[in-house]
């Protein structure tokens, strides 16, 4: 009851923010925690009234996109839990809340959003959402009475002509609503794919960004300006959110302080268990996620947007095949372009030098993908700094003593569920001599003459970053695979890894 409490007071912030002065701590993690913690002390011992609750009922109008927080969040049975004065929170705490309280991209620019321990950009909003959806209990909450009219439009769609019928079948009628997804993720995945042509991914999708620092962040540019709202911040608390949220929902009262769950969900590296930690959130999403249900989850938000806001003018006049076929193909999007993709941390973010002179773009898409181990680093990195500080000790050492113009990996995977852009996608590298315009050259860090990586890094490479690299045509669907070995002279990517390497799907033998 506790932490519901908390998140409570949190949600009514978020929803009603104080104006006030930019907050003096740095946009982390590791910040929001602190807010956390500090709620869940004054709801121990203070005594005050419900101000948050009295916030949050005149919040209603406040802001348009949050019709979906207030009707499945907040109409949720009263609490009974004492309450502290918002107010009490130290300035620089509220001031916090308020900076990170809407998420939102402008001019290039992007809010609400903090830099984890594992290196990635998360969006506050949707985690918290996630969180308070996950403590109400439930994952499930029928819709009231006033959403009767919802209920016989879907029972209706289910029985129409299956002419109309989307490619993944029509959406079942119901009577209920997934909370957890709807307010994470699938509320803002339809909305944003109904603003675009509807077959066409809203642009974008996914950007990564860039912050003014990583010691003490408190700007984050995009990438790509055109940026829509699904950015890769986004995503990851979406999926954040969704994953606490299925946690909490699971585990008995009296649940753990939240700041202790974001502490151990965020923990720096890879310690502790794989299937709560922020680093392995797509490989997770995958799991708690199906195609189908995602689908499911996204009709049913657009419909009960298309009620709750009769005057959203996208959604005005929109029939429930229409509805369906966005949700059909947002979720096929999210699930090719983001969880089927591997998370990369752009150059950015492990604080890489300048390319020297003038980079030569590649002809794509390639044939070839090339396996390296850096051999040097030795062992594997697990945590978000010390992979970054491989990949800038590994640039140093190429650009200052080979005298190459850059790090010479396309991409470098770590053992920490990362992998890190080295000249990326689109520019030759100098990974496999005389062979560096044809193919891509990933390495593992670490040295794998007598062990091998970690499945999750081997997956990457064998699985996911080929067929992310296929369906964005970077890569020829009959790449081939090769160890840097097979075409100059070299121990690389190492014996025990090469051994490997020979059982994988599109492993080729070189004929000398
Ligand atoms: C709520 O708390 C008050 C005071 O602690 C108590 O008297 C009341 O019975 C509680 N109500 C419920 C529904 O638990
Ligand atoms: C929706 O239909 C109504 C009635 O036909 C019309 O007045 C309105 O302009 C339409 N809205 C949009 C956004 O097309
Ligand atoms: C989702 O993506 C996975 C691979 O990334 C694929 O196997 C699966 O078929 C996709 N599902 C749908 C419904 O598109
Ligand atoms: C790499 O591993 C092999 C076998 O375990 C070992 O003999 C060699 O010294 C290691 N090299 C480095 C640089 O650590």
């Amino acid at each position: 009851m506790k932490a519901q409490g908390v998140l409570w007071i949190l949600l009514g912030l978020l929803l009603w923010p104080v104006p006030g002065t930019a907050s003096s701590l740095p946009l982390v993690m590791d910040s929001i925690i602190q807010v956390l913690a500090e709620l869940e002390q004054k709801v121990l011992v203070t005594e005050a009234s419900s101000t948050a609750s009295a916030w949050i009922l005149s919040a209603k109008n406040s802001s348009p996109h949050n019709s979906l927080h207030k009707h499945l969040l907040l109409k949720a049975p009263s609490h009974n839990t004492t309450e502290p004065d918002p107010h009490s929170l130290k300035p620089e705490f509220q001031a916090l809340v308020s900076e990170v309280a809407q998420h939102d991209v402008k001019d290039g620019q992007e809010y609400g959003v903090v830099l984890a321990p594992d290196g990635s950009t998360v969006a506050v909003k949707p985690l918290l959402a996630g969180l308070e959806a996950g403590l109400q209990g439930h994952s499930v909450v029928n819709l009231p009475s006033d959403c009767l009219e919802v209920t016989d439009a879907f029972t209706k769609a289910s029985s129409q002509d299956v002419g109309a019928t989307p490619p993944n079948g029509i959406p079942k009628p119901t009577t209920a609503v997934d909370r957890l997804l709807t307010v994470t993720l699938a509320g803002d995945l339809g909305l944003t794919f109904l603003q675009s042509p509807q077959t066409q991914s809203p642009p974008g999708l996914g950007t990564e960004g860039c912050w003014d620092q990583l010691s003490a962040p408190r700007a984050f540019t995009l990438l790509d300006p055109k940026a829509s709202r699904l950015t890769m911040a986004f995503l990851n608390g979406a999926l954040d959110g969704a994953l606490l949220g299925n946690h909490l929902s699971r585990i008995p009262e009296p649940r753990p302080p939240l700041s202790h769950l974001l502490r151990e969900y965020y923990g720096a590296g890879v310690d502790g268990d794989p299937l709560f930690r922020s680093n392995f959130r797509r490989q997770n999403g995958v799991a708690l996620i199906s195609a189908p249900a995602l689908t499911q989850r996204v009709w049913e938000a657009l419909v009960l947007l298309q009620r709750l806001e009769p005057g959203h003018l996208q959604l005005q006049n929109m029939s429930l095949e229409q509805l369906a076929q966005v949700a059909t193909f947002a979720t096929k999007e999210f699930n090719e372009t983001f969880l089927g993709c591997p998370a990369i941390h752009p150059r950015c973010r492990w604080r890489a030098a300048p390319y020297r002179g003038r980079p030569t773009p590649l002809q794509l898409p390639l044939g070839f993908l090339y396996v390296h181990h850096t051999y040097v680093p030795a062992p594997p990195c697990t945590t978000f700094d010390l992979c970054a500080a491989n990949m800038r000790s590994m640039q140093r050492f190429h650009q200052n003593v080979r005298h190459w113009d850059d790090i010479g990996y396309s991409f470098v995977v770590g053992s920490d569920g990362y992998v890190y852009e080295g000249r990326g996608w689109h520019w030759v590298g100098a990974h496999t001599r005389g062979h560096n315009s044809r193919g891509f050259g990933v390495a593992f860090v670490g040295n794998y003459t007598g062990s091998l990586p970690s499945e999750a890094a081997l997956n990457t490479v064998r699985e996911v970053l080929p067929s992310c690299a296929i369906r964005a045509g970077f890569l020829q669907p009959d790449y081939k695979l090769l160890g840097h070995r097979q075409l100059v002279h070299s121990d690389c990517p190492g014996n025990a890894l090469f051994d490997l390497l020979r059982t994988w799907p599109h492993f080729t033998e070189v004929k000398n």
